[in-house]
């Protein structure tokens, strides 16, 4: 299958970034400038360039030599409908929009919520998806729910995401720590340097359930819905994936690919 082949390069591709990476400063991989195939030198215009950031089980996770998850399957569905060859760009989550807006990604597919700040930058397609920010804590912590949480409580986020802009607001930026993927903030609240993590409720589950020591509050924090964000300019693309959106949504295939990740409770 081409498309499998082709993310299985661009995840080779990124392994080797990640190598390199590994040898200079944060800052060589920090602007999503990885050495990945790019929109230019692909040579098709027959690419869907969608931008990423695989650390975000179960809507994009990297495996193996793959990407997986739902928003990877939606992607593969909505570019076989359009008649294009999806490729995926690994990035960091807060380099997304800036990259759709310039023109350097087609699209931005990243669990990302709609925001009213975001909708200033960049066009979202219709929502496909809702989620609900959450908190994992340690079990018996002194942190029973939301309300416990405040100004004097160490909040790890995953940085440019929903959790990070919604906490700084309600805690003060003291208050959080700021990490470039969930995981990493993750491994903060297991080595006690964050007393709470504010993730998307899905990865949350994801998180927990491969370490031992933490549990979800029930209260949620927030709710809100996913999206697909276009460059603004590009009303073409933007209408074309909301009517294969609107397909894969009345054929069932989104509910489909989303019981694949997601058991019902
Ligand atoms: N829903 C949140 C937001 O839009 C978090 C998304 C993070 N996604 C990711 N692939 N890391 O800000």
């Amino acid at each position: 299958m081409k498309k499998r082949i082709l993310s299985l390069m661009m995840a080779v591709a990124f392994a080797t970034t990640l190598l390199f990476a590994g040898c200079g400063s944060n800052e060589d991989t920090k602007d999503g400038e990885t050495p990945l195939e790019s929109k230019e030198e692909s040579g098709s215009d027959e690419t869907l360039v969608m931008a990423t950031n695989a650390t975000f089980p179960p809507y994009e996770y990297v495996e193996g030599n793959d990407y997986l998850g739902i928003d990877v399957e939606i992607a593969g569905e909505i570019a076989d409908m359009l008649d294009m060859e999806l490729e995926i760009q690994d990035v960091e989550f807060d380099s997304i929009i800036a990259g759709v807006q310039t023109g350097k990604y087609d699209m931005g597919m990243a669990g990302m919520t709609v925001t009213d700040e975001r909708k200033q930058s960049v066009n979202f397609t219709d929502t496909y998806a809702s989620g609900i920010q959450s908190v994992i804590v340690a079990e018996g912590s002194g942190i029973a729910s939301v309300d416990d949480i405040s100004s004097e409580t160490r909040v790890g986020v995953q940085q440019g995401t929903t959790g990070d802009i919604y906490a700084s607001d309600d805690y003060g930026d003291e208050a959080i720590t700021r990490f470039k993927t969930g995981a990493d903030a993750v491994q903060a609240l297991l080595t006690n340097k964050v007393d709470c993590v504010i993730i998307d409720n899905e990865p949350a589950k994801a998180f927990v359930s491969a370490n031992e020591g933490l549990t979800i509050l029930d209260t949620s924090y927030a709710e809100e819905d996913y999206a697909i964000c276009v460059a603004k300019d590009n009303e073409e693309l933007l209408n074309k994936i909301n009517d294969a959106l609107s397909e894969l949504k009345s054929s069932g295939k989104i509910d489909e690919i989303v019981s694949k990740y997601i058991s019902a409770e």
